[in-house]
C-alpha cells in the first residue's frame, strides 16, 4: 500500500511539473515568508480551521488565487486583509515556484481526477 501511495504521489508530482514553476525555490520562498505559520505543519494543519490546507492543492490554482489576492479589490480579485499582506512581496515567478511546491506536497485532502 505504501509503495503504491509513494508511487500515486510522485506521478502527481510529475503531472504538475507542466506549471513550469521551481519546486526547489517556491521550498525556499515559503521558508523565509513562514507561511507554514498560519497554514501548518507541511502545509497539511492549519493553526486555525478557518484557513485553508494548501499541500498538494494544484499549483495552478495556487497561483491564481495568489495573484487574486495581489489584485485586491480589483476585478477578480480577493480581498483578504491577511493574504494581502503576505503577496505583496512576491513577484509572479515566485508565485509560479510557491504553486509547484505546494503541490508536490503529500496531501490529506481528498482529489478528483486530475
Ligand atoms: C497570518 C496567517 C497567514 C500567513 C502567514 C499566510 N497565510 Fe495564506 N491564508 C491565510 C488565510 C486566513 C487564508 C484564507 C483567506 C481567505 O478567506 O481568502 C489564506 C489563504 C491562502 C491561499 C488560498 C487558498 C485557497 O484554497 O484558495 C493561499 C494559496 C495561501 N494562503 C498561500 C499562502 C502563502 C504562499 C503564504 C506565505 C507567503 C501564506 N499563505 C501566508 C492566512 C495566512
Amino acid at each position: 500500500m505504501k509503495k503504491l501511495i509513494t508511487g500515486l504521489f510522485v506521478g502527481v508530482v510529475s503531472l504538475n511539473a507542466f506549471a513550469g514553476g521551481s519546486v526547489a525555490s517556491g521550498e525556499a520562498l515559503v521558508k523565509k515568508y513562514s507561511c507554514a505559520a498560519c497554514h501548518g505543519a507541511d502545509f497539511n494543519k492549519p493553526v486555525d480551521p478557518s484557513y485553508p490546507k494548501l499541500a498538494g492543492q494544484p499549483a495552478d490554482y495556487i497561483a491564481h488565487a495568489l495573484t487574486a489576492y495581489k489584485r485586491g479589490d480589483g476585478a477578480n480579485g480577493r480581498n483578504n486583509p491577511i493574504m494581502g499582506g503576505q503577496v505583496k512581496p512576491l513577484s509572479d515567478k515566485d508565485i509560479a515556484d510557491i504553486g509547484a511546491y505546494l503541490a508536490s506536497l503529500p496531501t490529506t485532502l481528498v482529489v478528483g481526477h486530475r
